[in-house]
């Protein structure tokens, strides 16, 4: 299933401040995305250790997104926790097209 997010690499651009995580409500599931120059991250928004929304969070001079209930960090690359003391991030793939910036989320999700 596709969720249009932006017309244009120019609204993402507008609408999103570098590295300010925001949330997205698509379907059923809540998204945490992240903007990076012209390219979107973005990741189920419940922390996979205790399921905090991470789009209060803040993102470090790591690279990674810092939970903010008990400072848990991921790797916004590969989603793994710094010490790996839980699951990792779910990446929620993002598509660029003609029309837009879309999440593609799977099915039934
Ligand atoms: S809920 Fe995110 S680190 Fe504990």
């Amino acid at each position: 299933m596709m969720f249009k997010l932006f017309n244009t690499k120019e609204d993402l651009k507008k609408m999103l401040q570098n590295n300010e995580p925001r949330l997205v409500i698509a379907g059923n599931k809540n998204i945490c995305v992240i903007r990076q120059g012209e390219r979107l991250i973005a990741f189920e928004n419940e922390c996979p250790h205790m399921k905090e929304g991470l789009n209060g969070g803040l993102v470090n001079y790591l690279n990674e997104i810092v939970c903010p209930l008990h400072t848990y960090k991921f790797n916004l690359q590969t989603g793994i926790e710094e010490k790996q003391r839980c699951a990792s991030l779910k990446f929620v793939e993002v598509e660029y097209l003609a029309e837009g910036i879309f999440l593609k989320l799977a099915q039934g999700k």
